[in-house]
């Protein structure tokens, strides 16, 4: 049984991770107040007093667009607070499982992104995840950190709820067609990441310390933001609630947001497929096991 020590439980991806980790051993699940990132040094008391062999960092200043007025408050959360959780977890020797984002790129590239590609953020947000898996990265340790992309959950506020919502509203909605990158269910994210816990065994440390560094780890298969709308219209258990009679092509440069993003942010996640032997299915039958609800 491995102690593990989760932190942000209540977000898209914690609730998942609480969910199917319980089964590998103790688990301490955090959440803000009780851990505040905003506060950097009251991280290493936090640690202790839980002495976990496995530190999960499901926490995160995701909002993108707010981050551009707030990037001191992003760069703590994001950056040099992670950066204290990888020295406690090297201290103690405890392995620590970290999230970063595609908007680590440009999106100029034109092709699936591997990890060893340059990096150019175009937001607060992305430079802010990228400094945090530079913090991670500065220290060592035993350590993984996953760049992950359009992370949806069906429980809360991101772009699946999002449709649902939209179409129940309007009879139109405008979906960009130039924004392009991998949908990844929380769910199966948290799952993939509870199998290499386990694969790691009693010794996590040893285990991961052979494995440490960062990978890409999202759902098979690309889509823009159209495909992704259609493909959840199409799902929706209650397509007899839905207003919208159509959905329209448009362009990201029809919407000004303070945060620029990446056009197109593919990653090449067979690096963690090699060196785990686990992927994330095709994004099409993902959404659909997401959204079944018999
Ligand atoms: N969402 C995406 O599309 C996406 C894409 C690529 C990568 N990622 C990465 O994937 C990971 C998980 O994302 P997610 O979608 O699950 O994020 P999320 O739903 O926004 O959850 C973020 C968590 O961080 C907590 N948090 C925020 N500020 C905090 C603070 N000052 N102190 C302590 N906790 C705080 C939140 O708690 P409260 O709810 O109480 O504020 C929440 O539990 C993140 O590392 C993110 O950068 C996400």
């Amino acid at each position: 049984m491995t102690r593990i020590l989760l932190i942000g439980k209540v977000g898209q991806l914690g609730w998942e991770l609480r969910r199917t980790l319980a089964p590998l051993g103790e688990v301490v699940c955090l959440d803000y107040p009780d851990v505040d990132f905003t506060h950097p040094e009251t991280i290493p008391a936090i640690v202790d007093q839980s002495a976990p062999q496995v530190i999960i960092n499901a926490v995160a200043y995701t909002a993108v667009d707010k981050a551009e007025s707030e990037p001191g408050i992003a760069r703590l959360i994001n950056a040099v607070t992670p950066g204290v959780l990888a020295e406690q977890a090297l201290k103690r020797k405890a392995v620590l499982i970290h999230y970063s984002t595609d908007y680590v790129f440009n999106g100029l590239k034109g092709e699936a992104y591997f990890e060893t590609d340059p990096v150019s953020p175009l937001n607060v947000y992305g430079q802010t995840k990228l400094e945090g898996e530079e913090a991670i990265q500065q220290v060592g340790g035993a350590y993984v950190s996953l760049r992950t992309s359009w992370v949806y959950s069906t429980r809360q506020g991101g772009f699946v709820t999002k449709v649902l919502q939209w179409a129940r509203q309007q009879p139109v909605l405008r979906m960009v067609t130039d924004q392009v990158s991998k949908p990844t269910w929380a769910r199966m994210l948290a799952e993939v990441n509870a199998q290499m816990i386990a694969m790691a065994g009693q010794e996590p440390y040893e285990w991961f310390s052979q494995r440490s560094g960062l990978y890409h780890l999202a759902g098979s298969a690309t889509a823009s933001r159209l495909e992704w709308a259609q493909a959840i219209l199409a799902n929706d258990p209650h397509p007899e609630e839905q207003k919208a009679k159509e959905l329209q092509a448009a362009l990201t440069s029809e919407f000004p947001t303070p945060a620029e993003r990446p056009l197109y942010s593919v990653l090449d996640c067979s690096r963690f497929t090699r060196q785990f032997g686990l992927s994330l299915p095709n994004w099409r039958d993902t959404l659909k096991l997401a959204m079944d609800t018999q």
